[in-house]
């Protein structure tokens, strides 16, 4: 699989100068694109479950009665969040359009223990210390300062409590194999760069914790190497998003079509292998 991490609707500003609002961002995709986008949220939110359950147990929101979920998207993973932890669950995005999904999503199950609210997650609309845990998950890289953010994380969590970052890659570490000289440098990083993202902020999450004084242990969280079977589901799941991504980077269609060619005889014959890393943060307050 050539990438497995997707912008949010934040994401969508190739500058980080005249940049629309998140919001706005968002309305650039075509309904289709936004539907399919989150239909890769809530896949991506399944196959990340084994990585982040421990890190919910490790930050101890079992005993959290009030937590944040920062950047929450379409609620895919704050019903986890909510099953994890025992209290009331508070949804932030900048997106409104991802909070009516997010309602939709978490509806039936959680509505008595979620409140969601639109806002920016550099200026959260709360006052200090009023959360047990704040958390967030694939954020931090479609920020614009995500120094500030995370202090704003911290600002908002009480003393003793948590700050956890669960997954934020570093396309930097991807291996991928046989190897691709045209299509590699793309998804190890271009792709991401191009749309506004931050294909390294893995590495960058211990400096931001610690520079919000928080107490910090970063790991990486995923141990997956994408066998070919897993490879073969997520291509065919996400191969229009490869393929625009890559015309939009520069490849001609002749090329996109022989690189999925590739793909296709590569997975047949068993050998391609893919690797990200993909990092965490747990913080103390
Ligand atoms: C890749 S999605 C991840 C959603 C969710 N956390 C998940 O893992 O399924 C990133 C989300 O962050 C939101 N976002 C980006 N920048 C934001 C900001 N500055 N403040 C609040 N939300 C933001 C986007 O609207 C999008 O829903």
């Amino acid at each position: 699989m050539p990438n497995d991490s997707d912008p949010g609707p934040a994401a969508q500003h190739a500058s980080r100068t005249a940049d629309p609002t998140p919001a706005q961002a968002a309305h650039r995709r075509s309904q289709e694109e936004f539907e399919r986008f989150v239909q890769k949220l809530h896949q991506q939110a399944l196959e990340s479950q084994e990585e982040r359950w421990p890190l919910y147990l490790q930050a101890g929101l079992r005993d959290a009665m009030r937590v944040l979920d920062l950047g929450c998207g379409s609620g895919a993973v704050t019903a986890d969040v909510v099953d994890a932890s025992g209290g009331v669950v508070v949804g932030v995005d900048a997106a409104p359009e991802m909070l009516h999904k997010a309602q939709g999503y978490l509806g039936h199950r959680h509505a008595t223990r979620t409140c969601l609210v639109t806002a920016d997650g550099h200026r959260l609309p709360f006052p200090d210390g009023v959360f047990d845990a704040v958390v967030c998950n694939l954020f931090l890289m479609w920020t614009e300062e995500p120094q500030g953010v995370v202090r704003e994380m911290a600002r908002v969590t009480r003393k003793g409590g948590v700050v956890l970052a669960t997954l934020e890659p570093d396309f930097g570490g991807k291996l991928h194999f046989p190897e691709d000289p045209l299509v590699d440098p793309i998804f190890r990083g271009e792709a991401i760069r191009r749309r506004g993202g931050d294909p390294h902020i893995g590495r960058k999450l211990r400096m931001f914790f610690v520079r919000a004084g928080l107490d910090t242990e970063v790991g990486i969280g995923n141990r997956r190497i994408w066998s070919t079977e897993e490879d073969r589901r997520s291509f065919e799941r996400a191969r229009d998003l490869y393929r625009n991504m890559l015309l939009a980077n520069g490849l001609t269609p002749d090329e996109v079509e022989a690189w999925e060619r590739r793909q296709e005889a590569e997975m047949e014959e068993g050998i391609s292998v893919n690797f990200f890393p993909q990092f965490y943060a747990l913080g103390r307050k």
